[in-house]
Parts: structure tokens; C-alpha cells; sequence
């Protein structure tokens, strides 16, 4: 569990994704006292410097944020509560809800398929999905039986093409869904994003981690 960056005194590394989760992250670190020196969207480079010399950002896949901080390859990083619930959470402490990305976790199916009479008669549905885990235990725990199909992205194409009964993805808008002709006929869970902490750095490096922990906290408050 103790990384190579897990000595106490060398560098804070946060790891963050591109996109929403990079964006809406900026104004917590800015609250923090820490601006980041490097765009992601433009620049090639991994690890950003900041204007903290101890304190440098590491650009990874949403899917692999806890993945680093679990490991002390980063000592904190953020990450949704979707890719949270697949990956299991171990090693990993969760101080807060930063109430950034915020959308729904949902089942949805083709416009005209008639979800609750297959699931009444018992019918056998094949769902694909990129949450398994979170679709296995949605559907254990209403009794429906499920095949699930693990896909990577674009879940609302599989519905389309004979592919799958259903689709279990997250909802903000829901312009993806009607571009698509696909309806949501069951909410699973609200979702946002949630800052993880390297259990072993969270002793060794407290006193460094737990200002910029408060200081997102009473930010992400602000922010509603
Ligand atoms: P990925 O490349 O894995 O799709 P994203 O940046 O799209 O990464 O998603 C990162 C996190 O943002 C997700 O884990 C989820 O919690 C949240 N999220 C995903 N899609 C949306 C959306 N359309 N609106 C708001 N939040 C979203
Ligand atoms: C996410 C998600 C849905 C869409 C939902 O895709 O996988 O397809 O957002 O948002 P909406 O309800 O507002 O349309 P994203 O934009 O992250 O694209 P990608 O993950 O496929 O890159
Ligand atoms: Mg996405």
C-alpha cells in the first residue's frame, strides 16, 4: 500500500481526470491556494506543476484515480462515487463530497420497450453497462435476472443495435439518451464526486493534506 511517494516529506501528488472532473476541481484547488500551471487540454504533459512547488497534479483516467491513490502513487486524488462503488473502495478514505460532476446513475431502454411488463413476466434481460458491479447489485436486490455485458463507453448504442435489453449509464441532462431514442425507466442513485486520500498518507502527510481537505470542504459548501 505504501508507494515510492509515500515518504513524509516529499511532494503532495493529487490525481485528477481530464474534462469535468479536471474543470470542476480548479476552483477547490484555487480556494486551497493552489493554481495549476499547466492545461491538460493542451498540453501532452502528465504531471502538472502548480504554483506550490510541493504540491503537483497527475493527469490519469476518471477509472484509474483510485487506482493510484490506493497503491500512495498519488496521495489524494477525486474521483465519482460511480468509479468509487466499481473499484471497491480499499485503501482509500473518503473525507467528502465535493458535489462536483453531479448526475444520476440510471437504467434506461429503447423508446417503446416495454421494461416493467419483461421484468414482471421474469423475462431474462441482457444489460450492457460499464458499472457492473453497481448493475449486478441493482438488479440482485430487485430480483431480476440479468446476462451483463461490460462495454467501456458509447452504452447508449447498445440498446440500438441488438446489442443489449437495456443500459445501465449516468444521466445529467439526458440529451445523450434522446438523441438516442432511449428512455430512463429506473433511477439507481444520485451521483458527484468525491475526494479519496491514500490511507497511509493521510498519517504521514496530515499536516500538509488536512488544509487543502478543509479548505475544498468549505469550498464545495459554497458552491451548493
Ligand atoms: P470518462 O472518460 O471515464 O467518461 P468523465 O470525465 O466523463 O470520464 O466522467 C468523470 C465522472 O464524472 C464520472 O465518474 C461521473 O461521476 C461524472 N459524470 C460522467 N458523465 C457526466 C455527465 N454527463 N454530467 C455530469 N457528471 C458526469
Ligand atoms: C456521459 C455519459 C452519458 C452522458 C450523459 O458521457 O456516459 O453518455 O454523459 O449526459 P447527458 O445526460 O447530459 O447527455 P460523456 O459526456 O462523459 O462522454 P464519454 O464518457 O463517452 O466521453
Ligand atoms: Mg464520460
Amino acid at each position: 500500500m505504501n508507494g515510492s511517494n509515500s515518504g513524509a516529506n516529499s511532494q503532495l501528488i493529487l490525481a485528477l481526470s481530464k474534462g469535468r472532473i479536471f474543470d470542476d476541481t480548479l476552483p477547490l484547488l484555487e480556494a486551497a491556494g493552489i493554481t495549476v500551471k499547466d492545461n491538460p487540454e493542451t498540453s501532452r504533459k502528465l504531471i502538472l506543476a502548480t504554483n506550490d512547488p510541493n504540491v503537483r497534479v497527475i493527469i490519469v483516467r476518471a477509472t484509474d484515480v483510485p487506482t493510484y491513490v490506493q497503491y500512495g502513487a498519488a496521495d489524494f486524488g477525486v474521483a465519482g462515487k460511480d468509479v468509487l462503488l466499481e473499484h471497491g473502495g480499499e485503501g482509500l478514505y473518503q473525507p467528502i463530497d465535493l458535489n462536483i460532476a453531479a448526475c444520476r446513475m440510471a437504467v434506461a431502454v429503447q423508446a417503446g420497450f416495454d421494461y416493467a411488463t419483461a421484468v414482471r413476466q421474469g423475462a431474462r434481460l441482457r444489460v450492457a453497462t460499464k458499472f457492473v458491479e453497481t448493475a449486478r447489485e441493482h438488479f440482485a436486490a430487485k430480483g431480476v435476472h440479468v446476462d451483463l455485458i461490460k462495454l467501456y463507453g458509447s452504452m447508449e448504442l447498445a440498446p440500438l443495435v441488438g446489442l443489449s435489453d437495456a443500459i445501465v449509464d449516468v444521466v445529467s441532462t439526458g440529451n445523450t439518451l434522446r438523441a438516442n431514442n432511449l428512455v430512463e425507466v429506473e433511477h439507481i442513485m444520485e451521483i458527484s464526486s468525491r475526494l479519496v486520500v491514500n490511507q497511509a498518507a493521510l498519517k504521514l502527510k496530515r499536516e500538509r493534506l488536512q488544509p487543502i481537505i478543509e479548505a475544498f470542504e468549505r469550498a464545495s459548501k459554497n458552491q451548493g
